[in-house]
């Protein structure tokens, strides 16, 4: 499980290209499948989870396009979101007339946290933690800037069942070719990030909460949309010229796998969290 950590800073910086987030945010929102009332349910359950008042401070690094704090800034909630997609951040912003004063955007590398010790109750990430060069330094600066008995929401939304099949086909079309070495590799630097027992032994506390699922339907033609505009790093991953000639397999095969590319494919997703809560002499 655990990989090289010396290794794992360069692994990372490898193969995640950060800016690829510039060219898809225009497309981001519309390909994942968190919805706007699945989002608000899922901020009442973190509202319920941190107990939440109204003084109650959130920082999200990697926030994106705010698809995960966006009912909490309308709730009127203090929430930081900083991002280095200054692409990202701008279509946070086009989500409002005027940004609201409790919105607070910064276009930075979360690897260094930009405020004070001790400077928020809440601080979460969403597909995040595998896209910074060092995670444990990167959780230390979240412990850092969290206040005691503070909380690290580490999130995400699992991939559902039926769309990890679609992307798994696409993959073992990849890998009959030998051409995933590198999905492989990224794959290994995700597997290798331990947060809970590094967490553990900086004395935090941990549970797991099932804060939402809900069922995800599209069309394999929907899907294949996606896939296209190479909206996953499933997709971005693979150099382009391996992509252009993998495309057009992959795309017979759906038609011949699934009968038509109008097959609704349909399963639950879950929005996961692990609730870490910082000692109270932090
Ligand atoms: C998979 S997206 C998740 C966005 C959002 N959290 C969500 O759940 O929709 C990852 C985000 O992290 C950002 N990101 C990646 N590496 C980062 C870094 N080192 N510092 C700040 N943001 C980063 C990307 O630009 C992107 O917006």
């Amino acid at each position: 499980m655990l990989l090289c950590s010396a290794l794992l800073p360069f692994s990372i910086i490898c193969f995640f290209d950060l800016n690829y987030y510039d060219r898809i945010a225009p497309i981001y929102d519309r390909t994942r499948w968190l919805t706007a009332s699945v989002a608000e349910e899922v901020a009442d359950f973190i509202v319920k989870l941190v107990g939440a008042t109204p003084a109650t401070s959130f920082l999200e690094p990697g926030v994106g396009t705010g698809l995960n704090v966006l009912p909490l800034v309308k709730r009127g909630y203090s929430v930081t979101g900083i991002d280095v997609s200054g692409e990202m951040l701008d279509r946070f912003r086009q989500k409002f007339d005027e940004v609201p004063a409790n919105l607070h955007l910064i276009q930075a590398d979360a690897s260094q946290l930009p405020f004070l010790d001790r400077s928020f109750d809440v601080v979460l990430t969403v597909h995040m933690i595998h896209a910074v060069a060092d995670w444990r330094k990167f959780l230390d600066e979240i412990d850092r800037v969290l206040k005691p008995g503070g909380f690290y929401l580490q999130a995400q939304w699992i991939t559902p069942p039926a769309r990890r099949e679609f992307e798994g086909y696409f993959r073992s079309i990849l890998s009959g070719e030998d051409r995933d070495r590198r999905l492989k590799q990224v794959d290994a630097a995700i597997g290798a990030i331990d947060a809970d027992s590094y967490l553990r032994q900086k004395g935090y506390s941990s549970s797991y909460h099932l804060a939402k699922s809900w069922l995800v339907s599209n069309t394999v033609e929907e899907l294949l949309g996606c896939f296209r505009s190479r909206a996953y790093g499933l997709c971005w991953q693979v150099e382009d010229e391996v992509f252009d000639r993998v495309m057009p397999e992959f795309e017979s095969f759906c038609l011949e796998h699934y009968g038509s590319l109008q097959t609704e494919l349909s399963s639950e997703a879950k929005f996961e969290i692990w609730l870490y809560t910082a000692k109270m002499s932090h």
